[in-house]
Formats: C-alpha cells, sequence, structure tokens
C-alpha cells in the first residue's frame, strides 16, 4: 500500500489524481491533500478517501473552514511543508500551478523518502538547478515528459539525439498574428482536446506550455535545449518522441486522457490495469499529422531557448512574466498579443540576468519582478486605453 499526499487536489490533475486512489483502495493510501481556496471541490472525497490531515494554503480559507469545522485535522502552509520533509510518505504528487509549487517539490526532496510525481512544471522552470540532484525521484505526470520518461526506460542518455515534444497547437492553430489581435480569453480557453486549468489552457493558445514544457525537459532528462524539438500534432495521441543516434524513433501513444500519466507516475514501475485508456478500435486512427511549429506567430519556444541560454534567472522571470500576463489577459486588462511582447520584454531586464545562489534569493528577485511586470503592462496597457 502506497501512502500518497496530492497537493493542488481541488484542481483539473488534483482531482483526477483523486479518482485514481478512490479507484485503486488496495493500492493507494491518501495521507493528505493540500488545496488553496476551493473547499467545495474536495468535500466528496474527504469521507471516501479519509486522509489523516488537510492542508488549505490560503489562510483566509483556513480561517473559514476552521470555524465551520470539516472534521479532519486541518493545517497551514507552513506546517505542510513540515510534514513533506519529515512524514512517513512514499509519493508526494505535486499538482498545484504557478512557480509556488516549486516550494512543495523542494520540502518533498529534502524528505529522502518520497517520490515526486511532478505534474507542476513550473518546479522545474523555477529552480531546476537546485534540483537535478535528486532527479531520480522525479516522475514527470506532464503527458510528454510522461512519453519521453517511458521512452527513455532502458535507455543511455548519451545514445540521444533529439527530443521531441509534441504539441496539440490550441485553439489558434493556423492562426496568424493580425487574427489573433482581439481573441477573447473564452475563445482561448476553449482548447480542441485537453479540459484543463485556465493558466495551462491559456499557455497552449501561446504556446508557452510548451515553451515550459521545454525548460522541463531540459532539466528532467539533462539534454541541452538545441537538441530538443517541438511537432504540432493536432491529434494528441503521439505525446512524445525520442530520436536516438542509430535512427531509431520511440514514440508513446494513448489516448488524450491525462489519468493515464498520473496513474504511470503513482504506480511506476508497475503499470496497474485501466480499461478506459483504449481506442476502440485503436486502428481506427487513419491519420496521424505532424507539422513544424510557426514561431513567428508563436513565438513562445524561442524565449524558453533564450531563457535557457542566459541562465540564472531568466527561466524563472520569463514564467512569472508568464502567469502575470496570463492573469490580467484572463481578467481583461490586457490583449492577447501583449502575452508574448510581456514575454520578450521579461528577459530583456537586468534582473533576467542575475544568478541567484539559492531559490530563497531567487524567491524575492521573482517576486519584486511580478510588481516591475505590473506596473509596466497593467498601468501602461489602462493607461494606453483612457
Ligand atoms: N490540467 C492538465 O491536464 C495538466 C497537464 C499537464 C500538466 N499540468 C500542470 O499541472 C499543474 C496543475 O494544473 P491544473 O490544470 O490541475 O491547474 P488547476 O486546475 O488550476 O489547479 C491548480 C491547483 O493549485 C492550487 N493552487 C492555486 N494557487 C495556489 C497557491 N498560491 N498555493 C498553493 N496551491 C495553489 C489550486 O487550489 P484552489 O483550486 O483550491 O485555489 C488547485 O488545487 C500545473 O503546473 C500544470 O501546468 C496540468
Amino acid at each position: 500500500m502506497r501512502r500518497v499526499v496530492v497537493l493542488g487536489a481541488s484542481g483539473s490533475i488534483g482531482q483526477q489524481a483523486l479518482s485514481l486512489l478512490a479507484a485503486y483502495p488496495d493500492r493507494f493510501r491518501l495521507v493528505g491533500l493540500s488545496i488553496h481556496r476551493q473547499i467545495d471541490k474536495i468535500l466528496p472525497w474527504l469521507s471516501r478517501l479519509n486522509p489523516e490531515w488537510v492542508a488549505i494554503t490560503d489562510p483566509e480559507s483556513l480561517h473559514r473552514a476552521s470555524c465551520s469545522g470539516l472534521g479532519f485535522p486541518l493545517i497551514n502552509k507552513a506546517e505542510l511543508h513540515e510534514r513533506l520533509e519529515t512524514q512517513p510518505i512514499d509519493i508526494v504528487l505535486n499538482a498545484i500551478v504557478g512557480a509556488t509549487g516549486f516550494w512543495a517539490s523542494w520540502h518533498t526532496l529534502r524528505n529522502p523518502a518520497p517520490r515526486l510525481a511532478l505534474a507542476n512544471k513550473e518546479t522545474l522552470v523555477f529552480g531546476g538547478q537546485w534540483l537535478v540532484n535528486h532527479r531520480h525521484r522525479i516522475i514527470p505526470v506532464d503527458s510528454e515528459h510522461s512519453a519521453l520518461f517511458q521512452c527513455l526506460s532502458g535507455e543511455q542518455t548519451s545514445h540521444v539525439e533529439k527530443l521531441i515534444l509534441t504539441a496539440s497547437g490550441g485553439p489558434f492553430r493556423g492562426k496568424k498574428t493580425n487574427d489573433l489581435e482581439q481573441v477573447a480569453p473564452e475563445q482561448a480557453l476553449a482548447h480542441p482536446v485537453w479540459r484543463m486549468g485556465t493558466r495551462i489552457t491559456i499557455d497552449s493558445a501561446t504556446l508557452m506550455n510548451k515553451a515550459l514544457e521545454l525548460i522541463e525537459a531540459h532539466w528532467l532528462f539533462d539534454i541541452p535545449p538545441e537538441q530538443i524539438e517541438v511537432w504540432v500534432h493536432p491529434q494528441c495521441i503521439v505525446h512524445s518522441l525520442v530520436l536516438f543516434r542509430d535512427g531509431t524513433l520511440k514514440a508513446q501513444l494513448s489516448l488524450p486522457d491525462m489519468r493515464l500519466p498520473i496513474l504511470y507516475a503513482l504506480s511506476y514501475p508497475e503499470r496497474l490495469p485501466f480499461s478506459e485508456g483504449r481506442w476502440q478500435p485503436f486502428v481506427s486512427i487513419s491519420n496521424l499529422a505532424f507539422e513544424p511549429v510557426d514561431e513567428v506567430t508563436f513565438p513562445a519556444l524561442r524565449f524558453a531557448k533564450e531563457a535557457l541560454r542566459i541562465g540564472g534567472a531568466a527561466p524563472a522571470l520569463l514564467n512569472a512574466a508568464d502567469e502575470v500576463a496570463v492573469d490580467a489577459f484572463l481578467r481583461g486588462q490586457i490583449p492577447f498579443l501583449d502575452i508574448f511582447r510581456c514575454l520578450e520584454w521579461s528577459l530583456q531586464q537586468p534582473e533576467a540576468h542575475t544568478h541567484p545562489d539559492s531559490p530563497q534569493t531567487l524567491e524575492v528577485i521573482e517576486q519584486a519582478f511580478r510588481l516591475k511586470v505590473r506596473k509596466q503592462f497593467l498601468e501602461t496597457s489602462h493607461a494606453g486605453r483612457k
């Protein structure tokens, strides 16, 4: 019986993870879970999965839940981090959204025991350089990285010529810059294949999600950015590929269902039976298409490679700029194309060219940088509309 903690349990990945824990009661025991604000999302699971504790990381929501009494021991963010470091846990699934999720990964990896099932790609984008020594304990949940992990199983990194990440292309595949000037948040949120949280859905529309994944793949598999490519594959059946130096191409195929990579990360190295992840019949896939990314309209991959070339704080600040810009776009405060302007601008700032010696120092720089991004883009954007 594996003792599992689910962080970000109220989100898209977190909810699917809880459904899997409920489906395999003889395999997994839910030790604890975390949410930020959305208590309602976990209420149906509490009596079913009976966790030992519930962490609520937003102080106001924790206060409200404490007053109403959930019937389970409630803990705050600091207590959560302490438990991640010290409790006997087999697997921590980190499905928190945003760079704030780095700290949960950091505390988990300070505990010598648990495996980190990592959905929070921002963990490695923010602080990959401080976590690489623990690589062997990280099992990716992102479908592309799970695919690469499976393709690389039993292989040597030195035999890899290229990692090829696939991308759906998002809702704006085939569009040009002119077409994107007026797009509304609802259009950008209409992903053709995946149902996900709002931030990753907008990132899929800008292809910034793929940019973050390129950085994630670099740290996870120790492959330089020039050996990582992205191919658009609208069917989302081939989740990624590895090209080896003898010309062999290995790919991982499955239905676009996040429960598969989540279950794989929870059960690895075993594969548990899962009857829903089938294409019936698989032969009906008559066309698997691949096309290059239009990097003129969608320049995010270029920014990711540039951020890795600069190193230091650059990837974290590129991500911070994106988090601020996506939030502002969703609130109707900036137009869609300002997200790209904001990302490009972020790498030109002096802070992006600093090399902090610890994640704590980076966090101070990153928090100040978020304020600078808001000042630059939100205030000028409002002023422009007056
Ligand atoms: N969704 C997917 O299919 C998918 C696929 C691959 C990778 N990922 C990655 O997985 C992560 C989660 O994605 P998602 O789509 O599941 O996101 P989501 O649906 O937005 O859920 C995010 C979770 O993070 C929590 N959270 C938000 N702000 C927080 C904070 N400041 N501190 C602590 N927790 C906070 C949320 O809590 P409340 O809801 O309670 O506020 C929620 O539980 C992201 O890094 C994403 O890139 C997602």
